[in-house]
């Protein structure tokens, strides 16, 4: 039975008087902070030691289990993993942050949770990282006296406890100190341990972005951004890594985009860097035989990059396409109704609406006609595309690619399955005819492989190098 303590949780008072989580702290506040936190530091080792004393291993020291009165009182409570120092026992739980390494048994893993809180109560929940590396303490020690006015000599005392027998083993290479090839191949150590080839959503770590439809494999916030940066810093090759894009890249997910960085044209280029031409080439023909001419003109997912990409792999003419659809976007005014009144350029009123020409969307009903967007064949209300209702109905009748992806109206990015048109579904089997049969379009076929003559029979699926 423990008597009742009236008293607060370190970790509130911490939460509570921590400076840096301020706008407006000051030198004073850090002074004022550092002033209280020394003194509680002194008063939890004197309870600690109190109890070392009388025999006792607390073993479960963290700022929730210490508690602080109005008066000034420190008390330890739960002691539930409490053993006796001479049994020199190790306790089976502990806070990870304060939790001591096997090679620290009776009072000693109490000193290293006391060590833990000495940083602690300067740099909050940062000793969780130490058990991946625990040299790195001796970074956090430095950072945390940079910026405290702390008797260096409780943090040094601190950061040799925790470091114990690994303090001198292992150097840290620190940014602004080693050199770049050391940092590099410090950093490439990194991605590389943290590398899941098993996984099938993504092969590195990394932004939310990569759970989209495809992310794990773009170039924003997939693996082929990665091995971008790993090779364009003279890493690699990584055989087993680029094996894992080509493959996921032969049958990407319905929803990824076509961009180049948010999709498959980025993918393709960072295959051709890596030397695998024939993979690259295949995805960029998966991309053309998309609607891509129809997408919005941003270089991360439209039209912008795309046409850089095809530029790089020898497509000019399309790549000039690209570049004409967005110079007509930007540069023609819309057509005004001769009924309604002329406006001045920037309000073209159309709900959701696209930024098109000197257009800007409004919340307004569409009741203008805007020669560039979308395209003029199209002939769609300015910003009208932009429906989900006009996506599925007009992908109904004409077997486009929206059919198959719930995720957005046509002309958005993720609109673009990439696998519609590619022969994976019925629609778009009629869509496109096999390369080699008649009704083949010549612009499909690869170098080498035209469309049949009409009348004559289709030559065998699987015999044509572009199916
Ligand atoms: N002797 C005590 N006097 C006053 N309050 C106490 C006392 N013991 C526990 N408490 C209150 O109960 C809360 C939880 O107590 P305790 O630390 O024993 O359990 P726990 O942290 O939930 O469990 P565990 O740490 O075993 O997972 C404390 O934060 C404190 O507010
Ligand atoms: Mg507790």
């Amino acid at each position: 039975m423990q008597e009742f303590i009236d008293g607060t949780p370190l970790q509130r008072r911490l939460v509570h008087r921590y400076p840096l989580t301020r706008a407006t702290c000051t030198e004073r506040d850090l002074a004022e902070y550092t002033e209280w936190a020394v003194e509680t530091l002194e008063e939890v080792a004197r309870a600690v030691g109190s109890l070392h004393e009388r025999g006792v291993v607390f073993g479960d020291l963290h700022p929730d289990n210490i508690l602080l009165t109005d008066e000034g009182r420190v008390a330890l409570i739960d002691y539930e993993v409490a053993t006796l120092a001479e049994d020199r026992a190790r306790a089976a739980l502990a806070h990870p942050a304060f939790a001591a390494p096997a090679d620290r048994q009776g009072v000693d893993v109490d000193r290293y949770a006391l060590a833990c809180l000495r940083l602690g109560l300067f740099a909050p929940q940062c000793t969780i990282m130490l058990p991946l590396h625990r040299p790195k303490v001796t970074h956090l020690g430095e950072i945390v006296k940079e910026t405290f006015p702390v008797p260096h000599g409780v943090i040094d005392e601190a950061v040799a406890t925790i470091a114990g027998g690994e303090r001198a083993t292992a150097a840290t290479s620190m940014p602004g100190v080693a050199s770049w090839p050391e940092l590099r191949d410090a950093m490439a150590t990194a991605i590389v341990a943290a590398a899941t080839p098993a996984r099938d959503d993504r092969l590195f770590p990394g932004d939310v972005g990569q759970f989209q439809p495809g992310g794990g494999l773009n170039l924003a916030h997939g693996a082929a951004g990665v091995l971008f940066a790993l090779h364009s810093t003279g890493l690699g090759p990584f055989p087993e890594y680029e094996r894992w894009l080509r493959e996921r890249a032969r049958r990407p997910v319905q929803g990824s985009g076509l961009g180049l960085y948010d999709g498959l044209h980025g993918i393709a280029y960072v295959l051709g860097l890596l030397g695998h031409q024939e993979d690259a080439h295949d995805l960029v023909e998966v991309c053309l035989r998309e609607k891509w001419d129809r997408l919005e003109s941003a270089l991360i997912s439209g039209l912008s990059g795309i046409g850089l990409n095809l530029l790089h792999f020898g497509r000019t003419d399309l790549a000039l396409r690209a570049a004409d659809i967005c110079a007509e976007r930007l540069g023609t005014p819309c057509q005004r109704s001769a009924a309604a009144p002329a406006r001045a350029p920037g309000s073209c009123t159309a709900p959701r609406a696209p930024r098109c020409c000197s257009c800007t969307p409004t919340s307004t009903p569409a009741t203008r006609r805007c020669s560039t967007w979308p395209p003029p064949r199209s002939g769609r209300t300015c910003g009208a595309a932009a429906t989900p209702k006009t996506a599925r109905s007009r992908s109904t009748r004409g077997g486009g690619c929206c059919r198959t992806s719930t995720r957005g109206p046509r002309g958005s990015p993720s609109c673009w399955s990439a696998t519609c048109g590619t022969g994976t579904t019925r629609r778009s089997r009629r869509r496109w005819p096999s390369c080699g049969s008649p009704g083949a379009r010549a612009s499909s076929c690869r170098p080498g492989c035209s469309p049949a003559a009409p009348g004559s029979s289709p030559p065998a699926r699987g015999t044509c190098p572009n199916w």
